[in-house]
């Protein structure tokens, strides 16, 4: 017997129907990152960046919150809502950068600068956030820090975004850690070049995750959620797309008119792609892969987490 495509699509669709029926059982959400596989990203009742997935966390009033992503956004689901269960598909799925900072080099670095407020980028751990002042996503990295009253601010522990920021923020002293994404650090100029010479009338846009070298080549620069939002606005018929390629579906789906290039078969990141409609049943149904933080550590984060989201909503009130 041979396996065709037709087979697997209603293999897909045997699996889309059982998720809506244990969803609509259990009082499940499906949340899911603009990173995911397209086909996750279809099944999931809320799609988003990290700033998007947090405030729909707090949200929701679902029983269960079945989080399509990585490790530390189901910590953050769990850590803003405690009485829910959060459930991520597939355990191993995590983010490097993340791992890139321990709570222990944190402290040292902390000493050493002990008159300087922590920024943590949510790529982090429970842990690390709960050592950090607040927490900052792509989306607002540049308005939680101008927010601080200090002048020195220690940001861990992406490089590229605490770069990023500081090319911004010129009024603060930015240390910055060693922490990058693998993802986003691995597209080169050389192939930002090339695909902007192959599609000259195309705008590139990037995320600040990415290289200060290839930044500097962008037309607009933000997270996912940004990106989604200005190529929306832009007149630009054709873009090339500086991140993830999972975002390329969501952009596609609501851009039917426009046309997107990855400028790198690099642009992949494997834990975002671990997540399969399969693991998404699994978990749904056995309810397993619970993500819990401990509460010690999680009442710490949950304050480094809603001083961001206070900035943020008050900075919104401001914009209205
Ligand atoms: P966004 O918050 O911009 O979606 O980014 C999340 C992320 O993990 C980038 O690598």
């Amino acid at each position: 017997m041979v396996y065709t495509e037709e087979d697997d699509l209603k293999y897909q669709q045997a699996l889309k129907d059982k998720i809506a029926h244990l969803r609509k059982e259990k009082n499940a959400v499906i949340l899911a990152h603009n990173y995911q596989r397209p086909e996750v990203q279809d099944v999931a009742d809320i799609r988003g960046d990290s700033l998007a997935l947090a405030q729909a966390a707090i949200r929701t009033d679902a029983k269960i919150i079945v989080l399509c992503g990585v490790h530390f956004m189901a910590e953050i689901a769990s850590i803003l809502n405690p009485a829910k269960k959060v459930l991520l598909p597939v355990e191993v799925a995590g983010c490097p950068a993340s791992d890139m900072i321990t709570v222990k080099e944190l402290r040292v670095k902390k000493d050493e600068h002990p008159d300087a407020s922590v920024v943590c980028y949510v790529n982090s751990s429970a842990a690390v956030k709960a050592e950090s002042d607040v927490c900052c996503t792509s989306a607002n990295a540049i308005e939680v820090v101008k927010s601080l009253s200090n002048r020195k601010i220690i940001f861990v522990p992406d490089k590229n975004l605490g770069l990023y920021v500081k090319s911004h923020v010129k009024e603060k002293e930015i240390i910055t850690w060693r922490g990058v994404c693998p993802t986003h650090v691995r597209v080169s100029l050389e192939e930002v070049l090339e695909a902007k010479e192959k599609y000259p009338d195309a705008e590139f846009i990037a995320h600040p995750e990415c290289e200060m070298k290839v930044l500097k080549k962008a037309n607009f620069i933000g997270g996912t959620g940004g990106m989604l939002k200005y190529v929306k606005s832009s007149p630009a018929k054709r873009f090339i797309i500086g991140t993830e390629r999972g975002l390329i579906h969501r952009l596609k789906m609501e851009n039917p008119e426009k046309e997107f290039f990855s400028p790198s078969r690099h642009f992949i990141c494997a834990d975002m792609k671990l997540t399969t409609l399969g693991w998404v049943t699994h978990a749904l149904e056995l309810e397993v892969h619970e993500v819990k933080v401990p509460e010690g550590v999680r009442l710490k984060a949950k304050k480094s987490l809603d001083r961001m989201l206070e900035i943020t909503e008050n900075n919104f009130a401001q914009k209205r």
